[in-house]
């Protein structure tokens, strides 16, 4: 258990050396390929150098799945913008699967996917997106069809030839092989090794709902891994099926945990969020009904201000407007596929308007991101509006303890502030791309193409989808303030001024 030493220790190191935000675990170098400071914090295949994005059927279908359900899915995906937002995964869930054959092999339910898994693959591969499969890493599935403990190689061989390009891995029938890291680490460290050893490149979603702090050692064999227990359609509301409040050392990850459970349990662990290796907040829950539209609006903000894989969980054929136009926030969605790929930090939380849940807190959010623009997120779980505050030393708190000897950077510059929802796309234009007779297919203020521009180039083009509305700015020793209404969000983007100005002092 080195690693759990040395990775802050070095981390703060790095901090100091380059002066970089912190959880940026490298720098790049003139020719803009990243080079990998700290060994195994990076990408150990390759892939996933920013969080998955895609659909996953669970959440809305559970076993209800059939080949047509996953090819509608991806168009429907296309139809709507989504596929070319960045949403490019189509991951089949559980109950896929009938038996193992005599040369033990899984085979494929010949009802429910007549043309064969190796025929959907080539299919979804046309239409622009990659495909992703599921198994356990025990004997049977959560919904008890064969798993493929003791059964890896032959099953990342036989995924591999279908052309499959992810795997999603859950941790149901284990064996009791968890209780420990080692024993978790052992076992999920066999299928990576399967996978590897295929020659074929397949992201590696770890399934393990948090069990013995995979946090702390996946990052060198998976290029995902859930935190918690599994979500379920509410903000706030506590189950004891979802024991825990905590992510670290939690015995018991269960399911039924809110959003807002799991969005808490990542305060202390955002920090081992990095780029090829992504803490997985389980997939979304937009669109399925539990939920306020503002409480939506936290949930995806949340999950995408840390880097969480950004999985749509909902029935898109029947996507209303409203769920439409928030899975369709470029501005938020190019903040999870910044490069450096980190999580937030939680600055303050305080507990103030319990709401009939007994739950009622409000918090501080922020994030670097990799040009130097700072995210603040002001969230209002509380049970009424607040005036929210967020002063200059509080959003750059770790720029401020770490410079120790000078004052940072940071808290001497103007910070122009742009609202990220502020330009949400309207019920009326997400209606109409549903419908398919959109007229504004051109609004640059709401769409953006990520498959014909990407984020990042996006960003540094100042593309005003990305940026939604300048509302202000912040001063040196400057506070923002904003009134945030009952369980929502306010999501803002700092950019710095660009030279020193002699403005004068207290702008807002
Ligand atoms: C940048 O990184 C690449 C890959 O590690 C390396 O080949 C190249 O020499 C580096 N360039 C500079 C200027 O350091
Ligand atoms: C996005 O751009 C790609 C490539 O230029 C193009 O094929 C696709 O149709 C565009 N998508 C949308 C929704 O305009
Ligand atoms: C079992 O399935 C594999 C992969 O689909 C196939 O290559 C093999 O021929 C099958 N074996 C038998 C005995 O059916
Ligand atoms: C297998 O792992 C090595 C690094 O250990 C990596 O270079 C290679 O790309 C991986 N191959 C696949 C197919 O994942
Ligand atoms: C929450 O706010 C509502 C509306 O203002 C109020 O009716 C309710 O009593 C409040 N709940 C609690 C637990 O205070
Ligand atoms: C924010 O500051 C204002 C003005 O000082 C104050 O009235 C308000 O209570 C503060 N909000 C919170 C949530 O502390
Ligand atoms: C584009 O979207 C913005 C934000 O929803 C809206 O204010 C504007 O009217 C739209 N423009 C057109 C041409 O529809
Ligand atoms: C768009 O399509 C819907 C559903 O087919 C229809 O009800 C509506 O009238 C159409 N609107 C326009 C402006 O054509
Ligand atoms: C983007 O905006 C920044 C100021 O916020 C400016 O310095 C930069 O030159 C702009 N980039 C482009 C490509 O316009």
């Amino acid at each position: 258990m080195i690693r759990a030493v040395t990775l802050p220790l070095l981390a703060a190191l790095l901090f100091r050396e380059t002066g970089a935000y912190n959880q940026r675990r490298y720098i790049d170098n003139s020719s803009g390929t990243p080079e990998v400071i700290i060994p195994g914090a990076s990408s150990y295949n390759g892939l996933n150098l920013v969080p998955q994005m895609g659909w996953n059927n669970w959440n809305a279908f559970q076993c209800d799945v059939d080949e047509s359900l996953l090819l509608d899915t991806a168009q429907k995906m296309i139809d709507f913008g989504l596929r070319d937002l960045g949403y490019n995964h189509i991951v089949l869930d559980d109950c896929w699967s009938i038996d193992r054959n005599e040369s033990g092999y899984l085979v494929s339910d010949p009802i429910k996917f007549p043309s064969g898994m190796k025929a959907i693959a080539d299919r979804l591969h046309q239409l622009g997106f990659r495909f992703g499969m599921y198994s356990s890493a025990g004997i049977f599935t959560c919904a008890r069809y064969p798993g493929s403990l003791g059964h890896e190689q032959k099953d990342a061989d036989l995924w591999a030839s279908w052309g499959v390009d992810y795997l999603k891995y859950d941790n149901c029938f284990n064996q009791g092989q968890s209780g420990t890291p080692k024993l978790s680490f052992d076992r999920y460290k066999v299928m990576s090794d399967a996978l590897n050893s295929t020659g074929h490149p397949m992201v590696y979603s770890m399934c393990n709902w948090g069990n013995d702090d995979p946090y702390d050692w996946a990052y060198t064999i998976a290029n995902s891994g859930r935190m918690s227990g599994d979500i379920y359609d509410s903000f706030n509301r506590p189950d004891a099926r979802c024991p825990c409040t905590e992510a670290i050392g939690c015995s018991w990850p269960g399911f039924h945990c809110s959003v807002m459970n799991i969005l808490n349990k990542m305060a202390p662990i955002a920090p081992r969020t990095m780029s090829g290796y992504f803490n997985d907040m389980d997939m979304l829950e937009v669109g399925n009904g539990g939920q306020s539209d503002s409480e939506y609006v936290v949930h995806f903000s949340m999950w995408a201000i840390h880097s969480s894989p950004m999985l749509i969980g909902t029935n898109v054929g029947t996507l209303s407007p409203a769920n439409l136009a928030i899975y369709s926030n470029p501005a938020i969605l190019a903040i999870n596929q910044d490069p450096s790929a980190g999580g937030a930090s939680r600055k303050w939380r305080y507990f103030v308007d319990p709401d009939e849940t007994g739950e009622g807190e409000i918090s501080l959010w922020t994030r670097g991101l990799k040009n130097g623009d700072r995210i603040v997120a002001l969230l209002n779980a509380a049970n009424s509006t607040m005036m929210m505050n967020a002063s200059m030393n509080e959003i750059f708190f770790d720029q401020r303890t770490a410079g120790a000897y000078r004052e940072p950077e940071e808290l001497r510059q103007t910070w122009d502030i742009y609202d990220l929802w502020a330009n949400r796309m309207s019920e009326e234009e997400a209606a109409s791309i549903i419908n398919g007779n959109a007229t504004t297919r051109g609004n640059h203020t709401t769409r953006f193409n990520a498959t014909a521009t990407s984020y990042a180039e996006g960003i540094a083009n100042n593309d005003t989808a990305l940026f939604g509305v300048h509302v202000g700015s912040i001063a040196p020793s400057g506070t923002f303030s904003a009134e945030i209404a009952r369980h929502s969000v306010g999501v803002y983007r700092l950019r710095a001024r660009p030279t020193p100005t002699s403005r004068k002092r207290d702008e807002l």
